[in-house]
């Protein structure tokens, strides 16, 4: 399903994240748990679209499970990457509905920041447009900052992604009057990048506790949700944790 064969009309989506049924199955070096199995799964619960990311090291998603999402979804696929010639190409084989381009260090445990836009934006002007150009969304994820989101739309951006990480750290660690702040900045940053007329989206360590107050912001379109979804899982099953995380989601925005 490429760029324009979804309706933008309606609630607000959920992408489900499967990196880390991969991640999982990885450990044993295996085939099972099966990521393709869990992202069928989560379309059938609600999710309105899968996102996966192909990392350089291919510590979790693999090439082939790549070509198996393409090919077995029904739902859109967000296609994580880095901007790199390599994934560059592979999304230009693949043209998924949505590329969300990402910062990507080898030692860090998931994508830490935002991807920093103004330092490179020439460079990152040329990159997306071929995946642009071949009807791909392009989204970039970044922090909640006025800069960022200017260089995002200057480059030809049309969706950003806001990480809510921060925010989500600072919840779960009790530092409540900076989780306010964080929340406050992505609430503001939500409404001058909508007034761009970029589309929002946000994610990144959200949970049953942290998801409701971004799912209020009536310019987030999207939300994007792995680990805890992934987590949650285990202890009531993958359909359940997305029926929640939709209910949550859709209460929210009631
Ligand atoms: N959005 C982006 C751009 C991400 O890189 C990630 C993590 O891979 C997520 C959303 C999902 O974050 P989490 O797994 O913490 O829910």
């Amino acid at each position: 399903m490429t760029g324009d064969a979804v309706n933008y009309a309606g609630r607000l989506r959920l992408g489900v994240n499967i990196d880390h049924v991969a991640t999982v199955r990885n450990a044993r070096g295996g085939a099972y748990p099966d990521p393709l199995r869990a992202a069928r799964m989560a379309e059938a619960a609600g999710a309105d679209g899968i996102t996966a990311h192909l990392r350089e090291d291919r510590r979790h998603i693999s090439d082939a499970d790549i070509d198996g999402l393409m090919q077995v979804l029904s739902v859109p696929l967000n296609f994580e990457m880095a901007a790199t010639d390599e994934m560059q190409k592979i999304a230009l084989r693949h043209r998924p509905h949505a590329v969300c381009i990402v910062p990507e260090k080898r030692e860090e445990k998931t994508t830490e920041g935002g991807l920093e836009v103004a330092r490179e934006e020439n460079k990152l002007a040329h990159f997306i447009a071929p995946l642009r150009d071949a009807g791909c969304r392009v989204s970039i994820f970044i922090a909640a900052d006025r800069r960022q989101i200017e260089a995002a739309h200057r480059i030809g951006a049309q969706v950003i992604e806001l990480h809510t990480g921060a925010y989500c750290d600072a919840h779960a660690e009790g530092r409540l009057d900076e989780r306010d702040a964080e929340l406050e900045r992505l609430r503001d940053m939500s409404a001058f990048a909508h007034a761009l007329g970029l589309e929002v989206h946000a994610g990144h360590g959200l949970t049953y506790d942290t998801v409701a107050p971004v799912a209020a912001f009536p310019e987030v379109m999207e939300l994007n949700i792995g680990h805890f979804i992934i987590g949650e899982a285990i202890f009531r099953g993958i359909t359940p944790a997305i029926v929640e995380m939709r209910r949550l989601m859709d209460e929210a925005r009631a």
